[in-house]
């Protein structure tokens, strides 16, 4: 060995025993909240870090799921009209990897207060910091500095720029991203969950909180736990913006019916608490938008009646330098099977992937007849809107918007269908398994929510017959043109991957 090589190695090695922290009786690096980062963490776990550091990867799209983020916008246009009047029309992409958590809210444009206000959302003001909430792991830590209602109502940005002034240089991005702190607790590693809109969701439909663990929970019930912290649909109530769970009809231990969010968003309107997430631009309906509800829709899966947990088929073990360790590398389980072989020991890799395509390619067989039927009410509602406001006794009314909210109270049960489906249709569609999680429930969920359309469309011409106009009912909707991409060469926002075409046809 060279004596320079020597000398940069005990150099290299005083340094580290320096800059270590302090350890605990066990002899591990000790760790606390007050410093989640991975850096800390992860020292005496390298072969997790390398799992977990895996999900930079983005190189691995799958039909409908991977960790590409592509647009979803362009590869699915019809977004930009059903969900027009809210951002999510302008920026919306294929998710990707935990890694990517914290870096990912930095770059949406739906949290780019100049971009939106020069795309059509003039009076965007801002995300909140409750948007924090599933994708850093400093919540804990920031709620216990600045309250928990002060937390979620302080602007996003401020936040960002409170934690780097706090902690320095270090954590921008990834390192301000989730981190094994979301999922272990720091004195011994076990699982625990940690976001207080989980434990006051769970705590209100009859769950036991615990101290360290979040939650009291059996082991096996904390593999799902971690992961339902998140992947869940949500919304941002009251003038402090706390992040709150629709699930208070949702009963302890029994599969979710997406009714009982619907109920629960329904008695909120009609007590003032939560109106809606947006008006539709076309429609005026008072729309709901969902976001990936997987811990909803898995409730009511074939494997969850089994006992199989998000862990099982996302984690599985895996062995590393010789030892049997938890799969970190959070991604589609499509990418390697040994989840599903690990149980369905009966069947080839290839009969598996037949089996989850049938699943899927029907579910968005199904999604696109949904989208079809809502795409055409819209239609047909804009027809409506402007015929009316040509009649004598909305024409009068000189004011715009006290005009249009008289047109709406003359149609309002087609808007009201019109709130209903999209929100079934969109439960589905944000839902991040393309069906898979629970097959049944995601087809009786989007047949309702063509049903609910169509119904919209019998009552509009219902209610247009009133004024003397006749409607003819649209059945095959015009589809919108996809969107330019925002930033050509990103990776973010990209052209659909090839594979996405064949599942397309
Ligand atoms: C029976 C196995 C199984 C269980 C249990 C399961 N998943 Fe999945 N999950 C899948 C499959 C298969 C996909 C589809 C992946 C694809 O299309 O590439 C998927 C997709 C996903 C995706 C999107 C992945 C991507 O690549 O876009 C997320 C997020 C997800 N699941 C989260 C969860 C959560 C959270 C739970 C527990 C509440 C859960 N899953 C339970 C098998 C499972
Ligand atoms: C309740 C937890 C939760 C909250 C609160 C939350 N997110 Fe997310 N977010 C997730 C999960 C889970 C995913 C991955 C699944 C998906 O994309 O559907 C995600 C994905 C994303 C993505 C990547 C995919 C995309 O949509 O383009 C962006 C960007 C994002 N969130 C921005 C935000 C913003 C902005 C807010 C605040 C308005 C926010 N998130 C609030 C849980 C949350
Ligand atoms: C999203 C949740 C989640 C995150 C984030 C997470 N883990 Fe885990 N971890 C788990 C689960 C689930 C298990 C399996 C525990 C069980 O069922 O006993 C596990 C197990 C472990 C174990 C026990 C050995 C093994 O592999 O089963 C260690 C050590 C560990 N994790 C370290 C880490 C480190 C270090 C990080 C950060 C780099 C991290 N984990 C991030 C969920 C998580
Ligand atoms: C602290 C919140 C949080 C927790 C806890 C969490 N997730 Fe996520 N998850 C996210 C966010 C946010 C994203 C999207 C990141 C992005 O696109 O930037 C995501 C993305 C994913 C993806 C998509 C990966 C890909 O390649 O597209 C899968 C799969 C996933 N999570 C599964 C799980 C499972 C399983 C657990 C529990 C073991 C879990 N997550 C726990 C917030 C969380
Ligand atoms: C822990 C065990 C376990 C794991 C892991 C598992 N499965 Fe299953 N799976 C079952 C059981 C049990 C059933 C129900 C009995 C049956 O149909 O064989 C089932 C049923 C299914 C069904 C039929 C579901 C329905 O609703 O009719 C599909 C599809 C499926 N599994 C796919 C998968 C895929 C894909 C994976 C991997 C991502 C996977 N499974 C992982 C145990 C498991």
């Amino acid at each position: 060995m060279k004596s320079t090589t020597f000398v940069t190695i005990l150099f290299g090695t005083l340094l580290s025993v320096l800059s270590q922290p302090s350890l605990a009786d066990d002899g591990k690096t000790k760790l606390s909240d007050s410093d989640p980062t991975i850096k800390s963490w992860g020292k005496d776990y390298p072969e997790h870090v390398e799992m977990y550091m895996m999900m930079k990867d983005t190189s691995k799209p799958t039909e409908y799921g991977g960790n590409t983020p592509y647009s979803k916008l362009i590869r699915f246009p019809q977004l930009t009209e059903l969900w027009a009047g809210y951002a999510f029309s302008v920026d919306f992409n294929e998710e990707r990897g935990h890694y990517y958590s914290q870096i990912d809210q930095y770059e949406t444009k739906r949290n780019d207060k100049e971009f939106l206000n020069s795309h059509g959302f003039a009076k965007f003001n801002g995300q909140p910091g409750a948007c924090m909430n599933c994708h850093s792991g400093w919540v804990p830590e920031l709620v216990r500095e600045m309250g928990w209602e002060n937390f979620n109502r302080t602007p996003y940005w401020d936040t960002v720029a409170k934690l780097e002034e706090d902690h320095g240089e270090g954590i921008h991005g990834s390192e301000m991203g989730s981190t094994c702190a979301d999922c272990h607790a720091p004195d011994d590693m076990s699982l625990r969950v940690t976001r207080p809109a989980y434990i006051n969701a769970m705590v209100g439909r009859g769950y036991e909180a615990d101290k360290k663990h979040g939650l009291k929970s059996s082991q096996e019930d904390m593999r799902n736990h971690v992961c339902q912290q998140c992947h869940v649909e949500y919304y941002f109530k009251g003038k402090n913006k706390e992040l709150t769970f629709p699930w208070s009809n949702w009963p302890k231990d029994k599969p979710l019916k997406v009714e009982m969010i619907e109920e629960y968003y329904d008695n909120a309107r009609a007590n003032g608490t939560f109106k809606q997430d947006w008006s539709h631009k076309t429609t005026k309906a008072p729309m709901l938008k969902m976001q990936h509800p997987e811990t909803e829709m898995t409730s009511s899966g074939r494997h969850t009646r089994d006992g199989v947990t998000c862990v099982d088929c996302h984690m599985p073990e895996k062995t590393v330098n010789g030892k049997q360790l938890t799969n970190h590398n959070l991604e589609s389980p499509l990418n390697e099977l040994t989840a599903c072989l690990s149980c369905h020991d009966d069947q080839s890799e290839k009969q598996i992937r037949a089996m989850v395509r049938d699943v899927q390619r029907y579910t968005v067989k199904e999604l696109n007849d949904a989208e079809n039927a809502i795409l055409a009410l819209i239609e047909d509602i804009k027809g409506v809107r402007e015929d009316l406001a040509k009649k004598a006794e909305f024409k009068i009314i000189e004011d715009e918007q006290e005009r249009e909210a008289e047109i709406s109270k003359a149609i309002q049960p087609a808007l009201e269908m019109h709130r209903r489906a999209s929100m079934r249709w969109d439960f589905v569609g944000a839902e991040n398994s393309s069906g898979i999680h629970s097959p049944r429930e995601a087809w009786r969920v989007l047949g309702d929510a063509l049903k609910l359309a169509k119904e919209g469309q019998l009552l509009l011409k219902e209610s247009a017959e009133h004024y003397g106009i006749e409607v003819k009912i649209t059945t095959e909707a015009t589809m919108p043109a996809a969107p330019e991409m925002i930033n050509p060469g990103n990776i973010v926002g990209s052209m659909p991957p090839e594979v996405t075409k064949r599942a397309d046809y």
